[in-house]
């Protein structure tokens, strides 16, 4: 683990999340053999054309995620958990920038965290563009609890073709911090997948902790595999004992 001799305890991290670090928590990542792009067209789901062409298969699809979501039995696991630890007892600044709409981080107790993708128990008004927080189905019928205005509520998901958000204080962040980490993602989608290069580029250390190699896996400076249950608590563990 040649990281801990890159860092120092006032050090800024910023983690980027994707799919993989919920997935042993019983939640489908994207890409994987048996993910969610395999069983459904992403363009006609997660993009704004497809919302056009058809609403009620869109609202349908986060319906049933939601969910899924809210079922007992999904709960963070020990990576989301070992990132709170982090969060609470590393000296320096520890930000998560996530890419998963799933509330797992917040629910483990994770607070300086970006969405930058959106989440899933929230929608938003395209006529007020009022965001609420949502637990339940959403359809084409529902009304505007802000403007009572109805069929402009749509799910508080950043699709493809949309800028995701919180993108000028991510690369602030990625600017200044000393150690990068990315967990779980498969460097597939931009600008998430870019990030990595912007911290290199500003100085930081490169750390992917994932499954197997991302498609970014070579501009690491050092990659960790396994399941995010096992190598993220060591990770931490390793960072922490450095404080
Ligand atoms: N532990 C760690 N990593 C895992 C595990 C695990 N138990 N299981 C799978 N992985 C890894 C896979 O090897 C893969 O590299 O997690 C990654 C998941 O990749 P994707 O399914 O592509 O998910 P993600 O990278 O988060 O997708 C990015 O794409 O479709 C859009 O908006 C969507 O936010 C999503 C974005």
């Amino acid at each position: 683990m040649q990281f801990t001799t890159q860092l120092k305890p006032t050090d800024s991290i910023v983690i980027l999340t994707g799919a993989g670090i919920s997935k042993e928590s019983g939640l489908d990542t994207f890409r994987c053999a048996d993910g969610i792009w395999a069983k459904v067209d992403l363009e006609d789901v997660a993009t704004p054309e497809g919302f056009q062409r058809n609403p009620a298969l869109v609202h349908q699809f986060y319906n049933d995620r939601r969910r899924g979501l809210l079922a007992p039995a999904i709960q963070p696991n020990p990576a989301h958990a070992a990132l709170v630890e982090l969060e609470r007892n590393w000296p320096g600044e520890v930000l998560i920038v996530t890419q998963n709409i799933d509330d797992l981080h917040e629910r483990a107790g994770s607070q300086n965290l970006i969405h930058m993708h959106g989440e899933l128990r929230k929608v938003f008004c395209a006529h007020c563009r009022t965001v609420e927080h949502w637990n339940g189905d959403l359809s084409v019928h529902d009304i505007c609890p802000t403007c009572t205005r109805k069929g402009g509520m749509r799910p508080d998901v950043v699709w493809f073709g949309e800028m995701p958000y919180q993108m000028e204080r991510i690369y602030r962040a990625l600017g200044a911090c000393d150690l990068f980490v990315s967990i779980g993602t498969s460097g597939n989608v931009y600008p998430a997948a870019g990030f990595v290069a912007e911290a290199r580029s500003a100085g930081a250390y490169t750390v992917e902790l994932n499954l197997e190699p991302s498609l970014g896996a070579t501009q690491f400076a050092e990659s960790i595999h396994g399941p995010a249950t096992e190598v993220v608590p060591a990770f931490v563990k390793d960072l922490l004992a450095l404080a």
